[in-house]
């Protein structure tokens, strides 16, 4: 199946670019922090249809907002599913030896799989890894092409692992200690480099492309944590996303770039309800928290990690105070406030589907803009998937050379 070509790009931009504008005062407030999302009373019968649905409705379009959605009379749901859908990119060569998945978890070792079989390598390039960690990549890519594999990455501790798995499975593979973000790392990059770089985070693979584009390598990358970055508003890269944000109005801030990457593969059941109880009491002890100190507005509790949470409510709610200089009256009916907090878990994952909707539209968007910034450098450019959805939701793949 061919990738898209450019012209469709721009099209997709553009139209993606004004569907995340007009829908923006919907998709970016977390309604986990409001008694009742703001936009609720300007779209009463989008709110009516969300919180009509059923338990088994909820948990269906959770898992997939694309197919039968109810919600699809109310909120552009067919054309972001078009806007989203992307060809895989051809895979080429075998399948790798299961042998050398050894000391690479189940799931990572498909990822790099897959990623190594839709990387396009000419028979002189230079490999080079961008934020390598133990190189499980590097060490891929030495063995499948028979070629030194360079590999940077900043851990001390990542870089020792890597070149003692390297050494062992006699993969030549040369790891550096070096911070990607530094000038010196522009030493690594020539005209005949291709650098791979498989889940590098925000300003980390952003590094990279103006990197590539002063060196005029070739790159492949997936792209992952759009969040990670210093500045907390948004600066499209490409001169098309700043002038189209412009004409649109979309201002996105940090703090949005996170949705794009809330997707994750579904956790087992245990693991849900877990997160499902410590949601609920959250929200029981926003509620608590709001009538105690009587100031209708949300406190932020930090997450506590699986098994740390108490066993029950009261006590949840005594650690939460505590964390936040809160003193607890004796008395207080705590059932009244775990089941306020069930019922507003009950409203919040509802309203958070419209959320759901715009996860993988603002992804795509991101991505698009450095699909551009590389156009409007002169590169030649491809995006497509690079592995199935249940491997990682983060399966979005840029290829670009110069020639
Ligand atoms: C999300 S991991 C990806 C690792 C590997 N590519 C993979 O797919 O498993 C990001 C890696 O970037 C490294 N890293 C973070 N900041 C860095 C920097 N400034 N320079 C080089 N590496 C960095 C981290 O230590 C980590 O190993």
């Amino acid at each position: 199946m061919p990738t898209h070509p450019a012209s469709n790009i721009e099209s997709r931009f553009s139209r993606l670019t004004a569907l995340l504008a007009e829908w923006q005062s919907v998709w970016r407030p977390l309604p986990f922090t409001q008694r009742r999302a703001a936009w609720c009373e300007r779209h009463p019968e989008l709110t009516e249809t969300l919180l009509g649905l059923s338990d088994a409705q909820l948990a269906r379009l959770q898992a997939d907002p694309w197919h039968a959605s109810p919600l699809a009379g109310r909120l552009p749901v067919a054309e972001l599913a078009g806007l989203v859908e992307l060809p895989p990119l051809a895979a080429k060569g075998e399948p790798l030896p299961a042998a050398w998945s050894q000391h690479v978890g189940g799931r990572k070792w498909q990822q790099i799989e897959a990623f190594i079989r839709c990387l396009d390598v000419t028979p002189h390039e230079r490999l080079l890894e961008w934020c390598a960690g133990k190189g499980h990549l590097s060490r891929t890519l030495a063995r499948r092409h028979g070629r030194e594999v360079g590999a940077l990455e900043w851990q001390a501790s990542l870089c020792e692992e890597g070149r003692r798995l390297a050494a062992a499975q006699q993969a030549p593979v040369r790891l550096y200690r070096q911070d990607v973000l530094a000038d010196e790392v522009a030493g690594f990059l020539s005209a005949d480099t291709h650098v791979v770089a498989l889940h590098a985070c925000g300003d980390l693979h952003l590094g990279l492309l103006e990197r590539a584009v002063a060196a005029g390598c070739t790159v492949t990358l997936a792209p992952c944590c759009y969040h990670r970055t210093q500045a907390a508003d948004y600066r499209p890269v490409s001169q098309l996303g700043r002038a189209l944000c412009h004409s649109h109005s979309l201002h996105l801030e940090r703090n949005d770039l996170a949705l794009a990457v809330q997707e994750t593969v579904t956790a087992p059941l245990g693991v849900r309800r877990h997160r499902e109880r410590a949601n609920a009491w959250r929200l029981g002890f926003d509620e608590l928290q709001r009538e105690l100190r009587g100031e209708d507005t949300y406190l932020p509790v930090p997450s506590l990690a699986y098994g740390q949470m108490p066993e029950r409510f009261d006590d949840f709610c005594h650690w939460a105070a505590q964390r936040k200089g809160l003193t607890l009256p004796d008395g207080l009916d705590y059932r009244r406030y775990e089941s306020a907090g069930w019922q507003r878990l009950a409203e919040v994952s509802r309203l958070e589907l419209v959320r759901h909707l715009f996860r993988r539209p603002l992804e795509m968007w991101l991505a698009m803009d450095r699909v551009q910034r590389l156009e409007e450098a002169g590169f030649r450019v491809e995006i497509g998937t690079f592995c199935a959805h249940r491997l990682t939701p983060r399966n979005l793949c840029i290829r670009a050379r110069t020639s």
